[in-house]
């Protein structure tokens, strides 16, 4: 699913879920994240207007999923917690060199920005499936859809501006090194831990 290599150990539910607290405030900062990256898409690349178009819709989508995740946190009278350090973007950003030309580094912010939303969706569809709480399952399904939306919608930009089998290329490479980081994950409640 998703073209990625390695899937998520299921036992990353059971520590989940036993912590629904921390996964939905680590999960709200990451829908806030996905429109800050939308945001400086268009700031860094104004010049590409069917990107500038759907980012703008995605800065709304993806807020709007930051709202569902604070909500569903104030329906179970918590509070938003704070925002804590994601190694596995953390490491994921170590991939991409510095420098090269401006296509070059548009290319990497959209395979970047197209993995992130791959895996997210993969952990999304495991909350759905094995979460005890039917619930928060359903509310995961529902995100689940649109977040592999995000992902070909990415993909399908670095393809039409990049060297598509340069692209492609890169793309695989990336799959690989980012199988290598999860390896060592699934072991924390959050979305990417
Ligand atoms: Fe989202
Ligand atoms: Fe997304």
């Amino acid at each position: 699913m998703l073209g990625l290599k390695l899937p998520t150990d299921p036992r990353w539910v059971n520590i989940v879920e036993k912590n629904i607290e921390d996964i939905l405030t680590d999960h709200a900062f990451c829908e806030q994240k996905a429109a800050s990256t939308a945001i400086s898409l268009i700031v860094s690349f104004p010049e590409y207007t069917e990107l500038v178009q759907e980012m703008t819709a995605l800065v709304k989508e993806e807020i709007s999923h930051f709202k569902m995740v604070h909500d569903k946190i104030i329906e179970r009278g918590w509070t938003l917690g704070r925002d804590r350090r994601d190694d596995y973007v953390i490491e994921l950003l170590k991939f991409f060199p510095k420098g090269g030309s401006r296509t070059t580094q548009l290319v990497h912010r959209l395979l970047y920005a197209a993995l992130i939303e791959a895996r997210s969706c993969e952990r999304f569809r495991l909350l759905s499936e094995e979460l005890q709480d039917k619930e928060l399952a359903k509310f995961y399904r529902n995100l689940m859809v649109s977040e592999a939306n995000h992902y070909t919608m990415f993909l399908g930009f670095a393809r039409k501006y990049g060297e598509k089998k340069e692209v492609d290329a890169k793309w695989q490479e990336l799959l690989v090194y980012e199988s290598e980081i999860m390896s060592n994950l699934g072991k924390k409640e959050t979305i990417h831990g």
